[in-house]
């Protein structure tokens, strides 16, 4: 290993030489509309797919496709030694759909400006994962005695609904000391924070038909019943929507509530109510006190309205009863609810308040609770200081990423988390960037944990 390749400016000199390289791999991937949700561009996960084996094989790494039932895995990595310490960084290859009207330019075009790059992926996940890779190259060079393999899923978008079976299939391609996850978001720009918590999800659909067609409302109306009204009832018995207060009997019994020490991190965390509206362009919120948002989005589960389908939606008022609606709903999970148990609530509440009502289930994802303690811990602090020059503080994330609580059962190791997005950088939203001030300072901050974790004994 030569240290003089590692220090903070030999680091800084590496990134900088590398700019160009970066942007234009990262350009590779961007426009490539890897939307895991869209059937129409199954080619373009599979392009995808096969460009980033490209990127570890033209960088002088291995790689590898590893098929699942669904989109592939692609496992890429630099060095195989068993005597060595291995570390894998785990990011998403795939998208959301970018189909909003306020895009400037063409979502899946890659644009540089200035400091700020454009598109859709660019910083969920796809610029991360091209900085931690960046980031290993720079290990790489300097000798850094450490097996670097990364995990790059195509499927987080949606879920993960075959990434267990995928991963247990491929396994024993997949053994490995620790994780590390770059795909989540800082409270603020210079500001730090790693999550040792994740929500789970849950969702799922009401469906109610009471008719066989839509029906005159002056003829039947009175008499027959209507599927909107009754569906509208039973999500204002399940939780009050003006609160977001869950009403199902014992949906909060299993949630593990912050700890004090959690909360006076939180509180150094950044975060304030100002810049959280600001960032997300909100008009208003339920609670105004940071601490009580913060309990809310990192440690409490919710149920969440997000769509009512069904009867007349056109200009001006049809005077029909419905046939048939339904309501979208999900359900945020902490650490210790399961997804098991509170379905079974939600069933039991369903069936009791409108036994006609029909329960339809989607793929869930299990909340995470990690560490922020132990060894692996302070290389995540280590690594955001040097690199940043500020502490990072230890916080939860409110979103969900289905692969880590798979991975950590499955690999028996322990995950945590070296993000690097910004609220402004506008996951899922229209004009998504990303930008060099944090590509650069993760190259530095990924290289450095991992010289910190070559050190730590097999
Ligand atoms: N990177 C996010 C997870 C995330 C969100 C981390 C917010 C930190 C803050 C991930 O790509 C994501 O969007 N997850 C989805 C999963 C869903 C579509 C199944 C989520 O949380 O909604
Ligand atoms: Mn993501
Ligand atoms: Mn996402």
């Amino acid at each position: 290993m030569n240290p003089e390749l590692l220090t903070r400016e030999a680091l800084d000199a590496f990134a900088a030489s590398h700019r160009a390289d970066f942007e234009h791999e990262l350009k590779t991937l961007v426009e490539i509309p890897s939307v895991s949700a869209d059937p129409a561009r199954a080619g373009d996960v599979q392009r995808c797919a096969e460009a980033a084996k490209d990127l570890f094989e033209r960088h002088g790494g291995k790689a590898e496709i590893l098929d699942t039932p669904g989109n592939p895995l692609i496992h890429g990595w630099f060095g195989e030694d068993p005597a060595l310490p291995t570390i894998t960084v785990y990011n998403h290859m795939d998208v959301q759909p970018a189909n909003e009207p306020e895009w400037k330019a063409e979502p899946f075009q890659f644009v540089v400006d200035g400091d700020t790059y454009r598109g859709r992926g660019s910083t969920d996940d796809k610029g991360p994962a091209v900085t931690a890779f960046f980031g290993a190259l720079a290990a790489v060079k300097a000798g850094v005695p450490l097996n670097i393999h990364f995990l790059w899923e195509l499927e987080e978008e949606i879920g993960s609904p075959n990434f267990e079976s995928g991963l247990k299939a491929h396994a024993h391609r997949l053994k490995t000391d620790a994780i590390v996850v770059s795909d989540t978001v800082w409270i603020t720009r210079g500001k730090p924070s790693t999550p040792a918590g994740l929500r789970g999800l849950k969702g799922f659909r009401l469906t109610l038909e009471t008719a066989d067609h839509d029906l005159h409302s002056g003829v039947v109306g009175g008499a027959a019943r209507n599927p909107l009204s009754e569906l509208i009832e039973l999500v204002g018995q399940m939780m009050d929507g003006n609160t977001g207060k869950v009403k199902i009997p014992g949906f909060y019994d299993e949630v593990i509530p912050p700890t004090e020490e959690e909360i006076e991190g939180w509180k150094h965390s950044g975060f304030t109510t100002e810049t959280f509206m600001k960032d997300h362009m909100l008009k208003g919120l339920r609670v105004d006190d940071p601490i009580k948002i913060l309990k809310r989005v990192w440690g409490k589960p919710t149920m969440e309205i997000h769509g009512v389908v069904g009867g007349y939606t056109g200009p001006g008022i049809k005077s029909a009863v419905p046939a048939r609606a339904e309501v979208k709903v999900s359900c945020r999970l902490v650490p210790d609810m399961d997804e098991e148990t509170t379905m079974a609530r939600i069933r039991k509440f369903v069936k009791k308040h409108n036994p006609d009502v029909e329960l339809h289930e989607e793929h869930g994802l299990a909340p995470f609770k990690g560490h922020t303690t132990g060894k692996y811990a302070g290389a995540i602090r280590q690594a955001y200081q040097f690199a940043f020059g500020a502490p990072c503080t230890f916080t939860r994330e409110g979103g969900s990423i289905g692969a880590v609580k798979t991975m950590e059962d499955l690999l028996g190791c322990e995950v945590y988390f070296l993000g690097l997005s910004l609220p402004e950088h506008g996951y899922h939203a229209p004009n998504e960037n990303y930008d060099w001030e944090q590509a650069s300072g993760g190259i530095v901050a990924f290289a450095h944990y991992f010289e910190t974790v070559s050190g730590f004994k097999k």
